[in-house]
């Protein structure tokens, strides 16, 4: 929770003034709410939706009823500037609405008290002025929508400009009564049931469930259909390519495509896997899926585009491709047509991929290698085939291929902070500790008191997870053979060397968590003194860490992971560049320091 209180204050706490939303002693079912929809796009902040992407619903419940159960002095209201008419009217609008334009009282659903309304109706007390403007503001744009039915979205709709300032400037001004808590529900049920807790997300369920405390993946949320054992192998092979991962837009149901895909020639839309006969795949055959997997063909012959991975799932057999389809066809149809994609001239030609595939695109299975073990060759075909695995751990070249799906010699993540490492093993670790890293990292997002970020834990959250012993240790035992091909040390000559204020920025924003001398807390934050991730021949990762912050991934393993906050919005790129520098530097630590400008451009995206 630690990396909460960074933004909402000691224990959650905020003050009165500036933005930020004060949590602590919320309604536990508002504040889950509010979780559920940061991550799922029902409202709008990155720094946040980054640290929630990967955490399950249950997690989330958990620290929601952690912060609601916190009961901490409020600060003093705001001093009002405002002239007293404008606060009359503010009053009167919250405490009696206005009739006239069917604009119910506030305190009607917020309480006499506006202290809030167990379970899900939030308190108005307490929250900056300019929170409050913002909020209102973004419910009349729908940037802001709440589980339905959103009242809040047809009262915004009701009030001006003039009429937000008033409400805002007046319950910014108004000290907290006694009695700070929520009140119990009313018993008569009010006629509109806003202000509930949905019960479980579905979409959630399906495409990013996980096996925590009891509850089966896909068979998490009340509604989700119980997948019979024949349709577990196409699950499984679904989750493997993670396929709910693109077809899925974040909170939309699962597999009906539209989410957006940014590739450097512009952006394509994944489509509708559901089987709905009009939108979805509902009419195809298996000869017609095949054909989309092994030749990269719609139903219909049009060509398409490689930011659907068939490159790589090409590689796979008849036997899996119908198992998947049987799986999708057994999901609930959703009616949603297919968007045009958004490509520059001439990649939105079909001539210009006809030309593309004859270079870089080659279908079919490749066969066995009679010289390596059968493990091997089940890894190979899951790594090059459904894992697509190169899609971020190889280079591309200029046209956006990669050389091939077993050259995983690193490259950037395209449109990300990232770089994907090389796959191969590292030279200065043993072979049988390097495989046990890999399965443990695979299966539960840490392996040797470090874990993974970014794109990364977004695989490991969605797919590799939910792969068995066996293939995970075939997965090991091919990555173990490829050659590390890490990209030689580059000695900085960045003329703009951060200032020595390393050390001191660390003891104030690091320290807490990772330890006076980088030794970290076994099981929560990870040392920095001699981690091999701290001292990577490319510091890219570890600045993305300290800019964007994040979660380990929720895994059965690890249900209940530690996060790091962000701090792009705290440290310039000086001391970004400083801390950076200082940690790959101390505890024995010896690896080259970062300059400025790599700080930069990875933050303007160069
Ligand atoms: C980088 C700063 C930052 C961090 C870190 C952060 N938040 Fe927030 N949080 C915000 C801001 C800013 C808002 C208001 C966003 C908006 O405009 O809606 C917010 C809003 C919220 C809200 C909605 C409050 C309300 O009254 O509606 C909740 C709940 C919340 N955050 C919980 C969390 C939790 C839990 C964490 C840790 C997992 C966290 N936040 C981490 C900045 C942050
Ligand atoms: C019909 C019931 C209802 C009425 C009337 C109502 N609200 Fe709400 N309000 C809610 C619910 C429910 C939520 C929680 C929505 C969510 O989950 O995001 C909410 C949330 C809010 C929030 C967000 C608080 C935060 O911490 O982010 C603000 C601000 C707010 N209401 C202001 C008002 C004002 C001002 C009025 C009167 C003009 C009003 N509400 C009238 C039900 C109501
Ligand atoms: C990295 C993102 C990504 C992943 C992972 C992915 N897809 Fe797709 N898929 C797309 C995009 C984008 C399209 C649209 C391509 C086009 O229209 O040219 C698409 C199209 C398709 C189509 C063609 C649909 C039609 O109407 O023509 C099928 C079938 C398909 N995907 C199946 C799958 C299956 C099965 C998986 C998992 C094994 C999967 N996809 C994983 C991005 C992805
Ligand atoms: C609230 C506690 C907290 C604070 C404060 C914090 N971190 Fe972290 N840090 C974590 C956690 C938890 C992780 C692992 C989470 C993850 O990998 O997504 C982590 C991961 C890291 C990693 C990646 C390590 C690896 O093995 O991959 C680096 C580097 C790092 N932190 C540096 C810093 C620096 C530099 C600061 C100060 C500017 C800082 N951290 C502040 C909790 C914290
Ligand atoms: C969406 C992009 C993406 C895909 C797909 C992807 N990775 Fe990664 N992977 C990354 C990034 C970025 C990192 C570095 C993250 C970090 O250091 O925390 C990483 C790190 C790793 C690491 C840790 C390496 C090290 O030296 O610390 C392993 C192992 C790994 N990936 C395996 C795989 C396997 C196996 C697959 C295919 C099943 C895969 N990855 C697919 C982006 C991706």
């Amino acid at each position: 929770m630690r990396a909460c209180t960074v933004c909402h204050g000691r224990q959650g706490q905020a003050s009165s003034h500036g933005y930020l939303p004060r949590i602590a002693g919320k309604p536990a079912g508002y504040l889950y709410n509010q979780l559920t929809s940061f991550r799922d796009g029902g409202r709008h902040y990155p720094l946040m939706r980054h640290l929630l992407e990967n955490l399950t619903d249950d997690y989330l419940r958990e620290i929601a009823g952690h912060f609601s159960a916190l009961e901490l002095p409020y600060p003093p209201p705001q001093v009002a500037g405002a002239p007293a008419t404008e606060l009359t009217k503010g009053r009167t609008l919250v405490m009696h609405g206005d009739p006239a334009r069917g604009l119910p009282a506030c305190a009607s659903c917020h309480g006499d008290a506006l202290t809030g309304v167990m379970p899900a109706t939030p308190g108005l007390l307490g929250l900056p002025r300019d929170y409050l403007n913002a909020q209102l503001g973004a419910w009349k744009t729908s940037q802001r929508r709440a589980a339905a039915p959103d009242c809040m979205a047809d009262i915004a709709a009701r009030l001006e400009p003039q009429d937000i300032a008033a409400v805002s400037t007046w319950l910014a001004s108004q000290p907290l009564p006694a009695n700070p808590r929520a009140t119990a529900p009313p018993t008569r049920k009010p006629p509109v049931a806003c202000g509930s807790v949905p019960a479980g997300s579905p979409n959630r369920a399906a495409t990013a469930g996980t096996a925590t405390a009891g509850a089966t993946p896909m068979s998490a949320a009340p509604g989700t259909p119980f997948t019979p054992p024949a349709l577990r192998r196409g699950e499984y092979l679904a989750r493997a390519g993670n396929c709910a991962g693109c077809h899925t837009v974040p909170g939309g149901r699962p597999f009906a495509g539209g989410r957006p895909i940014d590739t450097p020639f512009g952006i394509v839309h994944s489509s509708n896997l559901t089987p709905d006969p009009a939108t979805g795949i509902g009419q195809w055959s298996a000869d017609d899926f095949w054909l989309a997997m092994h030749e990269g063909r719609s139903r219909g012959g049009r060509l398409l585009y490689p930011a659907f991975p068939y490159p790589n799932y090409t590689r796979i057999s008849r036997e899996d491709s119908d198992a998947i389809l049987a799986y999708l066809r057994s999901q609930p149809a959703v009616q949603r047509s297919n968007q045009a994609h958004d490509l520059r001239f001439p990649f939105n030609t079909q001539w210009a991929l006809a030309a593309w595939r004859m270079l870089f695109f080659e279908p079919g299975a490749r066969a066995p290698d009679p010289a390596r073990s059968a493990q091997w060759n089940r890894g190979a075909y899951l790594v090059q085939g459904l894992g697509h695995c190169d899609a971020c751990h190889a280079p591309r070249n200029p046209l956006g291929a990669t050389r091939g799906a077993d050259e995983l010699r690193g490259g950037p993540v395209p449109g990300s902070l990232w770089h994907a490492p090389s796959l191969g093993a590292p030279q200065d670790l043993a072979a049988n500790r390097h495989r046990d890293d890999l399965v443990r990292l695979l299966r539960t997002g840490q392996s040797g008191g470090a874990a993974v970020q970014g794109p990364m834990a977004e695989v490991v959250y969605r797919s590799t997870q939910y792969l068995d012993d066996a293939d995970l240790a075939a997965v090991a035992a091919y990555l173990q053979t490829l050659p590390r091909q890490d990209r030689p040390a580059t000695v900085v000559r960045d003329p703009e060397v951060p200032s020595g204020r390393g050390p001191t920025l660390y003891r104030q924003h690091c320290a807490d968590c990772h330890g006076d001398r980088g030794e970290g807390v076994t099981g929560a934050y990870p040392a920095l003194a001699g981690n091999r991730r701290v001292t990577a021949a490319s510091p890219q990762n570890l600045i993305a860490v300290v800019l964007a912050g994040g979660f380990a991934p929720a895994t059965a393993a690890n249900p209940r992971p530690h996060g790091m906050p962000p701090f792009s919005h705290l440290l310039d790129d000086d001391a970004v560049a400083a801390v950076v520098s200082h940690i790959r530097g101390a505890w024995g630590n010896a690896a080259s320091p970062v300059g400025m400008t790599q700080v930069r451009n990875l933050r303007q995206g160069r």
